[in-house]
């Protein structure tokens, strides 16, 4: 007879719509969750404390204590137990993912924000979206060294939000649902290197960088009043901005540019790269009307995979 015990936890995906990259610095983002793709985390019981996902099985080393842990799903389930002072539970904790790695999309933080919550299922603990947060954003810090924060936030609480670094998240409602487009360049990009060319730029060049730091706050703050007012035409321009200030920064790619162009030229109402960039997803606001056509073009363009979702 197989087991009855068994503890399933999932965590969406994300897209940042505007801010990504000035982040970093303090300034205000926007971003989503996106519940189509998802992580899931089926914990069994075990011998041992055990990780296995498609291509990877790890056991947990006896005694070994989480600050030792270099490995980030490990340390996330060590932890999670430690946050409840407890001893990690000894199961199977199968990982299964429909989030495409290293581009944008947050897969590293929704798989230990599901792992984070299946440890707590597993210890028969209730976790708090503020405490798995802080967690998921400790391990963060191993994948991406200086994250502003917003993935782990936006993945955490499954809700859209304005985010600034330091700040308490403030969570908002889309008053006026919109459709998004999200294409994949099929090229997968490190976060950690696009932030860390970044930051010598602001290092080497501030006086010509923070401006453009300064123009996409403004973007994301006009953005959120846009947002608030269903004023579709004001958020496609300022896509179309954000991308331009991105491509400052020169976090886009030949490939990011050439999709955000094919989808406005088939009609999208603004389109932009989508998180660390130089590869990864880019999004693009279209309309019922206009959906099929921009999602025909993209696919033509080059995108291996496009995706339409419904923000609010
Ligand atoms: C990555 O999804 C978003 C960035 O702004 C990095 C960060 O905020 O940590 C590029």
């Amino acid at each position: 007879m197989s087991s009855l015990v068994e503890f399933k936890a999932t965590a969406p995906a994300k897209i940042i719509l505007f801010g990504e990259h000035a982040v970093v610095y303090g300034k205000p983002a926007l971003a989503v969750p996106v519940s189509s793709l998802h992580v899931s985390v089926t914990a069994t019981p075990a011998d041992k404390t055990i990780i296995e996902a498609a291509d990877l099985e790890q056991t947990l080393p006896d005694g070994m204590s989480a600050d030792e842990l270099t490995d980030p799903l490990l340390r996330m389930i060590s932890t999670t137990a430690h946050h409840f002072g407890m001893q990690p539970p000894k199961m199977r904790f199968s990982i299964a993912s429909s989030i495409p790695v290293a581009s944008g999309l947050g897969s590293g933080a929704a798989v230990s924000a599901a792992l984070g919550r299946a440890v707590a299922l597993a210890l028969g603990q209730d976790i708090s979206a503020e405490a798995l947060n802080s967690l998921v954003y400790d391990i963060e810090r191993i994948h991406h060294g200086t994250p502003s924060g917003i993935d782990n936030t936006v993945i955490v609480y499954e809700k859209p939000v304005y985010f600034i670094r330091g700040q308490n998240p403030q969570t908002f409602e889309v008053s006026h649902p919109i459709r998004l487009l999200i294409a994949d360049t099929g090229r997968t990009a490190l976060t950690r290197e696009s932030v860390g060319d970044v930051r010598k730029l602001v290092m080497s060049e501030p006086s010509r960088i923070n401006p453009i730091l300064d123009a996409i706050a403004y973007t994301v703050d006009v953005a959120r009043d846009a947002l608030a007012h269903g004023d579709n035409v004001s958020l496609g321009r300022l896509m179309v901005e954000n991308h331009a200030l991105l491509q400052h920064l020169t976090v886009s790619s030949p490939e990011l540019d050439r999709l955000v162009k094919t989808a406005l030229d088939a009609g999208a109402i603004g389109a932009k790269l989508s998180g660390g960039g130089r590869g990864g997803n880019m999004i693009a606001l279209v309309t019922p009307e206009t959906e099929s056509a921009v999602t025909a073009a993209l696919i033509l363009a080059g995108a291996v995979r496009v995706i339409s979702t419904i923000v609010g």
